[in-house]
């Protein structure tokens, strides 16, 4: 299975929203062999996204949540009203939340505990800034980063652990990780999680992002070491999600996935 999720980010209102969901429904129709796709809207379209995709296979996500259950948290958004509008995944420190909102490791272990007891499924997204990969730590980085969020964690058998690499530098920039490069970190990764959570092989999952696009997309899926694919500004636009989605299903047909 590969897995191809969509942050739309802050940049969708109602009417765009509601219109891409369709046409993300339209395309998937066409698909002779379908990855599992899953839109991460804005919370407050989570809603109107959901309604059009009930009875589908595609999962809903949110891109952030709160660590306390409920209380005095003005602008936060509980797990449990994430539950509540129908979200399966849940994006747990994303490179943008780490940078812009001063996200630390401290933090997101917090926030990715309190997912994981959930019946959500969190997606933990780690990554170096570029002046890490240009002084040679970048697997320095990504493995402290890995540690702390993981040392804690109590996983239970039978849930995922989402583990998505999004090189800092990629995101956003055009700018693509190599293929070789990031199969390498990808299996650190995998290598990493495993010895630190000695969760079950098969439930552990490496996505990449940052500048996926319908271009490049097979070439990254096409790596065993490669999961599936976290698509930010590519998922925006229909014709380059639609030729992603078709990498994955040629990469799953051809690789009998
Ligand atoms: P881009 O695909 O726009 O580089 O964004 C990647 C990302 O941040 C997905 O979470």
């Amino acid at each position: 299975m590969k897995y191809i999720f969509a942050n739309w980010k802050m940049n969708l209102g109602i009417r765009e929203s509601i219109a891409l969901s369709r046409a993300v429904m339209r395309i998937l129709r066409g698909e002779e062999k379908t990855p599992i796709v899953s839109i991460f809207p804005s919370f407050t379209v989570l809603n109107d996204v959901r309604k059009i995709m009930a009875r589908s296979r595609v999962k809903l996500g949110a891109q952030n949540c709160a660590i306390e259950k409920k209380g005095s948290f003005t602008g936060e958004v509980s797990i449990g009203m994430l539950e509540d509008v129908g979200c399966d995944y849940v994006l747990v420190g994303h490179s943008e939340r780490r940078t812009l909102f001063a996200e630390d490791n401290e933090l997101v272990a917090k926030r990715l505990k309190s997912a994981m007891e959930s019946r959500l499924t969190p997606i933990l997204c780690v990554g170096e800034p570029a002046s890490e990969r240009e002084s040679g730590n970048a697997e320095g980085y990504v493995s402290e980063q890995l540690y702390s969020a993981l040392k804690d964690l109590k996983i239970p058998k039978q849930k995922d652990l989402f583990i998505a690499y999004e090189p800092v530098w990629a995101i956003g920039s055009g700018q693509a990780a190599l293929v070789a490069d990031m199969v390498f970190m990808h299996g650190l990764i995998r290598s990493l999680a495993k010895t630190i959570t000695d969760h079950q092989d098969s439930k552990i999952h490496v996505i990449y992002g940052g500048s996926v696009d319908a271009k490049n997309a097979y070439g990254f899926l096409r790596e065993a070491q490669v999961d599936g694919v976290l698509v930010g500004g590519a998922s925006l636009k229909i014709r380059e999600f639609e030729g992603i989605v078709q990498s994955a299903s040629e990469v799953m047909l051809a690789q009998e996935l």
